[in-house]
């Protein structure tokens, strides 16, 4: 985050603004002083921030929050905020700060939902996505969806992103063209430039367990596979010993 002046500029730096408008700054508010710049149009940011979140279609609740789906401004959108109070609110609300970080670092990529921005609330706008849920989706490991997964998370690790959560399928959807959209990017591990190597070792972990996960939702499980696809496959000693523990 950069301070400018008393106002708090969250997510893009400043030069990622193509029109930099001060008139969209907010003084921070107390309890949420990173939430203060919006790199989207003015029109769109008052809706968010009038909107009866009770009133979108429930889409999906987790410990993290809510996300419920509004058309606003022609857009379909699906907005997740955090829920709760306190300290738990303050930690859920980074996850979604951080969540908005990275799809700034994914942004123009193909296979995931475009984010309009993170609004005070907090609240993070992302195009809603027609589809089904994968879980529902009954797709043969032949199917092209497969082959394309794989090549959005190899693409989604070349910017610096990986997701960590890929096993959990309410994180996929099938698009109506039957292509993969990946959501969720609440827990993902940001790859930092420069000297941090106990970042960029947990980054090559969660990257490798991203493709397990690839491998896993295929396959329905690590039997059975292509000789291809066993050299994809390097189980790290967290996911053996979990594996354990929910066999039991
Ligand atoms: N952009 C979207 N388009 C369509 N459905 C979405 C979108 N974002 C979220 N959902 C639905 O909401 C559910 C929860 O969203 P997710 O981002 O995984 O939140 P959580 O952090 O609560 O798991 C998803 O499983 C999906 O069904
Ligand atoms: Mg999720």
């Amino acid at each position: 985050m950069s301070m400018t002046g008393r106002f708090a500029i969250v997510g893009p730096e400043m030069e990622d603004f193509e029109t930099p408008d001060l008139a969209f700054c907010q003084k921070p508010p107390r309890r949420k002083p990173f939430l203060t710049m919006l790199s989207t149009p003015d029109s769109l940011a008052r809706t968010v921030g009038d909107l009866d979140f009770e009133r979108g279609e429930l889409l999906g609740v987790s410990n993290q929050g809510e996300v419920r789906r509004f058309q606003i401004d022609g857009l379909d959108v699906a907005i997740k905020q955090p829920k709760g109070r306190g300290l738990a609110w303050t930690l859920r609300a980074a996850s979604l700060k951080h969540e908005y970080k990275a799809y700034q670092r994914l942004r123009g990529l193909a296979g995931l939902p475009v984010c309009h921005g993170l609004f005070p609330g907090p609240r993070l706008v992302l195009n809603f996505v027609e589809g089904q849920a994968l879980r529902d989706a009954a797709i043969a490991r032949e199917d092209p969806y497969f082959t394309a997964l794989l090549a959005l998370i190899r693409a989604l690790h070349d910017r610096g992103v990986a997701h960590g959560d890929l096993k959990r399928k309410a994180n996929l959807l099938v698009d109506l063209q039957g292509r993969p959209v990946i959501l969720d990017f609440g827990t993902a591990t940001l790859h930092k430039p420069g000297r941090h190597p106990v970042n960029q070792r947990l980054f090559r972990l969660i990257e490798q367990t991203d493709l397990n996960a690839w491998v896993k939702l295929k396959y329905g499980g690590y039997q059975g596979l292509s000789e291809e696809d066993r050299r994809l496959l390097k189980r790290t000693g967290v996911e053996r010993w979990l594996g354990r523990l929910r066999r039991r």
